[in-house]
């Protein structure tokens, strides 16, 4: 498939991208979210909207701006252009402490996990409450050590991160992500490079959570067999744009050639092989 050809085929417009009133909205709303690094363009006026207590998956090929997207939503990236809403409030003009207040509600759990290497697990998990909170170490203790029994790692508070597999470290960070009881959970490829059983518990969990903590959640993946168990919606980001969004029956029945092409995991199509 040849640059030309891309033009030529016609892309259905997304549907259930009604945002004409964002700011009412209870869960997170995009607006024309805009990101460049230098003259890369990587969103590109980007709509969507996550609804309060549901899990989005977000897909789309590496390099597409996943992950651009979700440090936009909390600014650990700061966007360009446009406008985000999280329970109707307008967060790309947030000072400091309202920001700070903005990021309590969220947990991250980072494409690498991210752990700190010199701590041991248990630390990594209590770290932010030693940051954030007045808490005694005993208390601090008992929370980090209910997360990590959360998450199934109960008997591996005292190990460094060098000693846990990849799917241990996944959970982990995802113990950590929920240790400030979050409202919202954004997940940067949480199985990706894990082998197919432990991703299944992965996504148990990120089922378990939503159950049981009713989370609103944003998943980020190339993984279909995740994101048809975990997600209520699936939304397509592609050159910057949410593409389509639809529930999982519609996504699987779906005609658009950018979403087949994907799903299917076909190098010919209007995607593109690079
Ligand atoms: N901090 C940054 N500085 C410069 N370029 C970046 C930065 N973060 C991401 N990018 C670029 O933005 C594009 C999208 O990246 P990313 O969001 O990580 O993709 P995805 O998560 O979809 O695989 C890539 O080309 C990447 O190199
Ligand atoms: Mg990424």
């Amino acid at each position: 498939m040849t640059p030309q050809q891309h033009s030529t085929v016609a892309i259905p417009p997304p549907p259930n991208l009604k945002l004409d009133d964002p700011a009412s909205q209870r869960g997170i709303a995009l607006q024309g979210v805009s990101k460049a690094f230098g003259s890369k363009v990587v969103l590109d006026g980007c709509d969507l909207l996550v609804n309060k207590g549901e899990t989005l998956v977000i897909i789309g090929r590496s390099g597409e701006g996943k992950s651009v997207l979700l440090k936009n939503l909390v600014r650990l990236l700061e966007p360009d252009a446009g406008q985000i809403w999280v329970e109707g409030k307008e967060v790309t003009g947030l000072e400091h402490d309202e920001l700070m207040g903005l990021r309590k509600q969220f947990g991250f759990l980072f494409q690498g996990a991210a752990l700190f290497d010199s701590m041991t697990i248990c630390q990594n998990v209590g770290l932010m409450l030693m940051e954030h909170l007045d808490w005694s170490k005993e208390r601090i203790l008992t929370r980090a050590c209910e997360c990590l029994s959360l998450v199934g790692l109960e008997d591996a508070n005292d190990k460094l991160p060098s000693e846990l597999s990849g799917g241990m470290k996944k959970r982990a960070g995802l113990a950590r992500a929920i240790v400030m009881e979050p409202e919202y959970i954004l997940y940067d490829e949480p199985t990706t490079g894990l082998d197919p059983i432990t991703s299944d518990a992965i996504n148990d969990l990120i089922l378990k959570l939503q159950r049981e903590l009713g989370v609103t959640s944003i998943v980020v993946t190339h993984d279909m067999a995740s994101a048809f168990k975990v997600g209520n919606r699936i939304a397509m980001l592609s050159k910057g744009r949410i593409v389509y969004v639809g529930s999982v029956e519609d996504i699987k029945r779906t005609s658009h050639p950018l979403v087949r092409q994907f799903i299917e995991g076909r190098a010919d199509g209007p995607l593109g092989v690079f």
